[in-house]
This record gives structure tokens, sequence and C-alpha cells, in this order.
């Protein structure tokens, strides 16, 4: 089919790419010409694996092309994906000034009968809003409106796409609802699951997904600080709890916080339009504190350590998870700019967000390899957990650093590792030595009771 996208962000720029790769004929716009220029000359704007490759393969067959004309990209398209940015008002709700603008751009070079797909993250009932839009600036109804929520995850986003564990279509016509099932039918031959419902909810379905998932992570971490408490090892209650089907184990690891372009801002966004529409949603209010609290926490935790370890940090990480360039909302680089703000010397390292973090937190240093990093520094901090890091050469750092103190905000430093190298390791939610040794004396305690009561009988 013939498809536009407008936006070519971290979801339009995937998506275009993907939708070619199923044979359908790609033209991507974006208001940011500059951005426009750099596609079309095959640089790629962001990091998602695989993407670069699949945009040249693409862009060779001419299957996916880039304009900043939005009539050259809309003209004779039959469907129309609307992926520009949402981001929020300050009261949490979604801004969908960026969508409306991109449906009145597009509105008077729309081909009759084309669908125009709200594929941005937004309200519900923003579908109807943009059919109302679009039909003042065009002055007639010779087209439809639908929604089709993204569950792309940076890092993944080319399988999500590829192997979506469903693909929803929201659609309030028939037509729109064909369309877009002939749109993803490669997908659905290979029997991706497809749910074709109304538009409101399919936009529900977008948030109140995001809600839950991150749900269970605010879940994880608060059962991460209960486990410091108690000496267990939340990297085993998480295994344990996710082994019930019901539950299971995704989205069950402890770390600093989610943080991204999309938990964030859709978890508030589910919450103030819920408020708003008189129906409180006071779990993931509840959340969105926790949250915020626990990077703070955290920082706070690391900048007390310094007092007795040393104020040289180095932090390894600053993307919002492993696998992306973005530090949008990262926890990483919340922790970074509380550690700087502390007065604490910050030197950072992230194998591809580095420029990106740079330019949202100069007060930092920023450099090119893990180990330059942490030359002469007191604390390491692994923020994000990029691989590379699970396999750090720990004794080299140990060499290089002044004291040795490990904060492993993702659990995924070998902790007997760590020690053995001279490190003092403190993960999230795992035993310390100290508190290993609380579970040593509650151990033999248990005994003793134990004995004195076979003794007894
Ligand atoms: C965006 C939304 O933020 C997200 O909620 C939704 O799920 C998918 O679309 P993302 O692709 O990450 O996510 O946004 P971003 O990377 O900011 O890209 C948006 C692009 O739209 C930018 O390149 C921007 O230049 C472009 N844009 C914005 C337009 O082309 N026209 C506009 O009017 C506004
Ligand atoms: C998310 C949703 O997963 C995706 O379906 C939707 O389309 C967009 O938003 P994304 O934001 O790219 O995708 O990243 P995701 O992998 O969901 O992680 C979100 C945040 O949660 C990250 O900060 C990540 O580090 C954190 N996280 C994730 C945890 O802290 N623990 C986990 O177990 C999983």
């Amino acid at each position: 089919m013939r498809i536009a996208m407008i936006g070519a962000g971290y979801v339009g720029l995937t998506t275009s790419a993907c939708l070619a790769e199923l044979g359908h004929t790609v033209r991507c716009h974006d208001a940011d010409h500059e951005r426009i220029k750099a596609l079309s000359r095959g640089d790629m704007p962001i990091y998602e694996p695989g993407l670069a490759e699949m945009v040249g393969r693409r862009r060779a067959t001419g299957a996916l092309r880039f304009s900043d004309s939005v009539e050259e990209t809309v003209a004779d398209a039959e469907i129309v994906i609307l992926a520009v940015g949402t981001p929020s008002h300050e009261d949490g709700r979604i801004d969908i000034s960026q969508v409306e603008e991109a449906a009145r751009l597009i509105a008077p070079h729309l081909a009759s009968g084309a669908v125009v797909v709200v594929k941005s993250t937004v309200s519900v009932g923003t579908a109807r809003r943009i059919r109302e839009v679009i039909a003042e600036r065009r002055g007639s109804l010779d087209f439809t409106v639908a929604s089709n929520p993204e569950f792309l995850r940076e890092g993944s986003a080319l399988t999500d796409f590829m192997e979506p564990d469903r693909i929803v279509i929201g659609a309030d016509d028939r037509h729109s609802a064909l369309a877009l099932e002939e749109v993803y039918k490669p997908l659905t031959d290979r029997g991706a699951p497809c749910l074709t419902t109304a538009t409101a909810n399919a936009e529900l379905i977008k948030h109140a997904a995001n809600a839950f998932l991150a749900l269970k992570i605010g879940f994880i971490n608060d059962v991460a600080n209960l486990c410091e408490k108690v000496g267990a090892d939340v990297l085993e209650v998480s295994r344990g709890i996710g082994l019930d089907n019901r539950i299971g184990n995704a989205f069950l690891s402890a770390g600093p916080g989610y943080g991204g372009s999309c938990f964030p801002k859709d978890t508030r966004a589910f919450a103030s339009t819920a408020r708003a529409n008189g129906a409180p949603q006071p779990l993931v209010e509840s959340l969105i504190t926790r949250n915020e609290e626990r990077k703070l926490e955290l920082a706070r935790r690391i900048a007390a350590a310094a007092k007795v370890h040393g104020p040289r940090i180095c932090v390894l990480g600053a993307a919002f998870k492993k696998n992306t360039d973005d530090v949008r909302q990262s926890p990483a680089m919340a922790i970074i700019g509380e550690l700087v703000r502390s007065g604490l010397d910050v030197g950072v390292y992230d194998p591809k967000a580095g420029a990106n973090g740079e330019a949202a937190c100069p007060g930092a240093d920023w450099f090119a390899s893990p180990y330059e990093a942490a030359t002469e520094r007191d604390i390491v901090v692994v923020a994000t957990e990029w691989d590379a890091f699970a396999d750090l050469d720990l004794p080299r750092l140990a060499s290089i650093m002044r004291s040795k103190c490990i904060f492993d905000l993702r659990n995924i430093i070998d902790q007997t590792e760590a020690e053995a190298a001279g490190f003092q390791y403190r993960g999230l939610g795992r035993p310390w030595r100290d508190h290993a040794n609380v579970a040593d004396t509650v151990a033999k305690d248990v005994d003793f009771k134990l004995h004195a009561a076979s003794a007894k009988s």
C-alpha cells in the first residue's frame, strides 16, 4: 500500500522502515528539515539496533523515501500515519498540539478516501478530535481517522514491530478497519494476533498497558527496598514470583526507576486523564511519586557513601536503558544531575548516549571509555544495564581507582567477583556483606532455637 508517515522520530522512522520492509511504499516527512536532509543522505538521527541497515536497504529499492514536502508525502497516500511528538502538559495531560498541527498540515493534501492514523500515544478521544480538525480545514469528510498505538521498546523496536505480541487497530468505521488490516496482513498472515476495536478502546489500551508495565517495575523496586532491610535477594524473590505464569518474569528487574519518553509521560497522562474523568487511579498516582523519589533516594545513598570513600564518582550509563542513545527522562541522568548538584566530581561514560548526555548535563565530565571515566575515582555507579558493563574487567577497574566502592543500580555485576577484586559491592535489593552477616546471625539464631526445641522433646 502507499503509506505516508508524518514524524521521523524514534517511532515514525522505525515504523516507516518496518512498513517498507513489509513491502509497502512509504514516504516519510518531518518538520525538522535537517533531520530529513540527514536521512536522505543515509545518516541516522537516532540509534536503534538494525535500523540503519533496514533504512539503507529500503531507500536503495525506493520503497522508503524522505521528504520535507507535506504535499509530496501525502498526495497519493492511502494511509497517512501521524507519529509526531506528544509531550506532557504541566498537569500530566498529553499535549496533542503537535498532532493537531500535523493534521492541519495534511488536511488540504489528503487523497479522497485516505485513512489518517494516529500512532502517537494520545489520550482517549483524540482520533475523534483529529477528525474534526481535518474536516474543518478540508471542508469535507471524504477521509477517515483511525488509531494504531505502537508497542515498540527502544533498543528492540524492530523485533517488537516484526514479531508483535499483538497489533491493535482502533477504527470506528469499516473502511479504516479493512485498510489497516491490509497494512498489517504480512504480519497477521504469520500469526501475529490483531485486535480491531473502537478508537477509544485502542487509545486506552496503550496507556493502560504502559501504566501496568510501569506498576510491575515500581512494585519490584519497593520489594528491593524491603529485601535490603531483611537481607533477602531481590533477584531470587523476582525469579520466584515471576515463575507464576499469571505474573510472568518480565518487567520485574529492580533498578533506579523507569525512564524514557513513554512510561513517565504515559503514566502521568493515564492518571491525569482518569482524574479529569472522575475515575482517579491511586495506584498509578502513588507509582509516579515513588518513581521520582527513588532517583533522589539513590543519589543520596551515593552521596552518603562519598563521605566515606571520596568525592570522585564515575557513573557508567546515561541512557534510560541499554541499547539506546535516548536520555529522555533517564534515571541515570537524574542521578548524575543530583550528584553534580551535590558538589561531587562526576565522570560519565555511555557507549551510545554520551553526546545526548553531555548536551543535557555539561556539569559532569564525559569520557570515551569506562576505564578513562573510572581513573582516580572513588565510587563507580552502574546506572544503565549495558552488556559492556556486565563484562567489565573488575581487577583492572580496581587498579585504576583511588577508593573501591561499586553501586550496581541494575544488579548486573557479579557481587562475588566484585568483592574478590577488592570492591565494596552495593547492589539494589541485594544482601550487602554486612547484611549477609545479619542473614547469618538470623540463621544461627534459628538453628539455636530449633536445637533447643529438639533438646526438650
Ligand atoms: C512520539 C511520541 O512522543 C510518543 O508518545 C508516541 O508514542 C510516538 O511518537 P517519538 O517518536 O519518540 O514518540 O517522538 P520524537 O522522537 O520526539 O519524534 C517526533 C518527531 O516528530 C520529531 O522528529 C519532530 O521533528 C517531528 N514533528 C513534530 C513533525 O514532524 N511535525 C510536527 O508538527 C511536530
Ligand atoms: C515502553 C513499552 O515497553 C513499550 O511497549 C511502549 O511502546 C513504549 O514504552 P520503552 O520506554 O522503550 O518501551 O522501554 P522499556 O523497555 O519498556 O523500559 C522502560 C523503562 O523501565 C526503562 O527505564 C527501563 O530501564 C525500565 N525497566 C524495564 C526496569 O527498570 N525494570 C524492568 O524490569 C524493565
